[in-house]
Formats: C-alpha cells, structure tokens, sequence
C-alpha cells in the first residue's frame, strides 16, 4: 500500500492486518503520521518502508493499494508541482511494480475528478467540469492522468486495475489543521470557538464514514473483472451549516458561526451515484452521520486532551506551552 501512514490508508492496514494480510506501506510522511501506525508496528504482519512514490520501487505484492497524495487542498497546494508528480510519476512508477510482479492495483481515484458538476448526482459516465488552470488542478487533473495511466495500462499491458473515485471521507486520525470541513468544525466545536462557514453554507457534501469506505475499497480490489471506475461515497447530502449543527449536537454547546467567502473552484455541489458499487459490490454505507460523528469527536476529544497535558507538562518543566 502506498500512503498508508495516512487517514485512510492507516485505516485500511487495520483491515487488511485483521483479515491476515501482510501489508507494505510505503510512505513519504508528508501528511501521513507516525502516530497513526503506531498500533501496528509490532504486528508481524505489518512492515513500514520510508518511500516516496515519485521513485521507483520494486518489492513482491500481490495487490498494491495506491493512496499516495496528500488530500486537502491546504496540503496539495502547498507543492503543486509535488502534487501532480505523486499522481502521475507515483501511479506510473506503481504501474510499472503492478505489471512486473503480476500485482492487481487499485487507484484511489477521486470525487474532484468531476470538478464543478453540472449532472447530478455523478455518475461515472460524467465526464466531469474541470478548471484545468485554476489552483485545485494540480489535484483534480493529477488524479484524472492517473485514472488515464491506469487505464493505459490495463488496455496495453492487461495490468488488472481497479478504481475507486473516492467521495468525502470522515473518521478518526484525519489531520487537524488542513481546512477539511468535518475536522475544522469538531476541533472548533471542542475548543469553543466559532464554526467557520464558507460562502452561505448552503453548498452540499455527502460525507461517509472511514470504515464504510475502507469496506467499499476492500470489495472493489476483490472484485473480478471490475475494471471501471467506481464511485464510493455517501449519497445521503447535507448542507454545510446542517454538518455544523450536527458536530455541534455531538459535542455539546450553541451554534455559533462565523461566514467567509469561498475559496476559488469550491465546488458548490457534491453527490455520488453509487448504484454501480450497489450493483457491482453489494456496498453502501451503513454508518449514519450522527453515529460517525461521535466516533470522529471522541477521538479529537482524546487527541486535544493529549495534547494539552503535553503542554501542561513542559510548563511544569519550565517550557512553553506554545511549542506544541
Ligand atoms: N479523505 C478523503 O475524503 C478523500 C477523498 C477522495 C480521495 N481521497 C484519496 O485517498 C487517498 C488517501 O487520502 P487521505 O485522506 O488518507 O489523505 P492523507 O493525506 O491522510 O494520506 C495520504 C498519504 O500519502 C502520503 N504521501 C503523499 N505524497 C506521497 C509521496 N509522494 N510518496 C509517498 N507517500 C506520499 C502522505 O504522507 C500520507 O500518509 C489520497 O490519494 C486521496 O487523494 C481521499
């Protein structure tokens, strides 16, 4: 697996390592976290290589789970060029392991392939609205050159593909700081502070809950002959100002927001039309918002915790509790 020190990708390990799989995550830790493998690392089962994905690499796998890219816009725009260098030169250079050693691979593919949708729901026959100039493509456009590699390849070289256009994800281990709408608004709502809403908030995403999606993945890898894309997410929509009165309902308080503008590109309507993973995969998701969501606090509640008791601790050893 690649990126599998990230939010999914660590996910992910937990099940394939549940189910006796012996797992390779190769990672380069630029979003991913130690700390969200640090369960693992003393499953046998389990290996961790310090890799990045824009060079070659050759070890023997069956099935090659590609993750690697960081996934919030903070973090993919912060090196665009780094960015569209993961999706490509990365799906390449996995492509090329897939077809040396007779692995099947997965592309975690991307709802931002649509852009700015003008069907709705999406299909995976919409083509998709794209801004190939705008500062989202070096993400959106990455991931459609690797949809177009991995599809190259299968028609080429009979590479066995599967693609996973991955819908809003949510759940434990997310990052904190990178401006995804479902961790500003918990750690928001923890600290006491206000929500910030994004243009009216009246714009819609469908959010599915991390083991929903993992599961999904899961299906689609060990499903044979399923070559074509397939969208994973949750159809079920919400508006933004409805998410942040629900993770204010979990977390406990008044709703209190503050409105700035949207940024540049931001899709004002997300939704999957998953009847091909119905069909295809028996999946959908079973996790309703309300119930993720207290997973999803309880654990930022812990994670906050944790880290102030860190500070507190270097101030009663004369630090600063600032350095955290
Ligand atoms: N989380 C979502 O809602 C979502 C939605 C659509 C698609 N996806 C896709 O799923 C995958 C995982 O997303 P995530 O939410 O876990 O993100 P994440 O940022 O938590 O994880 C990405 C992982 O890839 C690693 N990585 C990045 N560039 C790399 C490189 N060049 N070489 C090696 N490792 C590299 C990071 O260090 C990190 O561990 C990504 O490909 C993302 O585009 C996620």
């Amino acid at each position: 697996m690649t990126g599998g020190a990230g939010f999914i990708g660590s996910h992910l390990s937990d099940r394939l390592l549940a189910e006796g799989h012996h797992v390779v995550c190769l990672d380069n830790f630029f979003t991913g976290r130690r700390a969200n493998l640090e369960h693992l690392l003393d499953n046998a089962g389990f290996e961790v290589m310090h890799h990045d994905v824009c060079e070659p690499m050759f070890v023997e796998v069956d099935q090659i789970y590609n993750l690697a890219c960081p996934a919030s816009p903070v973090h993919y725009q912060y090196n665009p060029v780094k960015t569209v260098k993961s999706n490509v030169m990365g799906t390449l250079n996995m492509l090329v392991l897939a077809k040396r050693v007779g692995a099947r691979i997965l592309q975690a593919s991307t709802s931002e392939i649509y852009g700015d949708p003008t069907v709705h729901p999406q299909p995976e026959t919409y083509w998709g609205n794209v801004n190939t100039t705008g500062p989202r493509a070096c993400y959106d456009e990455g991931k459609r050159v690797a949809e177009t590699l991995m599809s190259d390849y299968h028609r080429e070289d009979h590479v066995d593909i599967r693609i996973a256009r991955i819908f809003n994800t949510y759940g434990p281990r997310m990052a904190e700081n990178d401006g995804r709408v479902v961790s500003n608004f918990i750690v928001q709502a923890l600290r006491g502070q206000e929500l910030t809403l994004y243009g009216t908030g009246e714009q819609t995403r469908s959010f599915c809950y991390v083991d929903d999606l993992v599961d999904g993945l899961v299906r689609l890898m060990n499903a044979e002959g399923r070559t074509e894309p397939v969208n994973l997410g949750n159809p079920v929509e919400f508006t933004i100002k409805e998410l942040a009165e629900e993770v204010v309902k979990v977390v406990g308080g008044e709703t209190r927001v503050t409105y700035r503008p949207l940024p540049e590109d931001d899709p004002t309507q997300r939704q999957p039309d998953i009847t091909r993973a119905r069909e295809w995969l028996g999946w959908e998701p079973r996790i309703q918002l309300a119930d993720g969501l207290v997973r999803t606090v309880d654990y930022f509640r812990q994670r906050l915790a944790r880290r102030n008791r860190a500070a507190l601790s270097r101030v009663d050893q004369g630090g600063s509790p600032l350095l955290d």
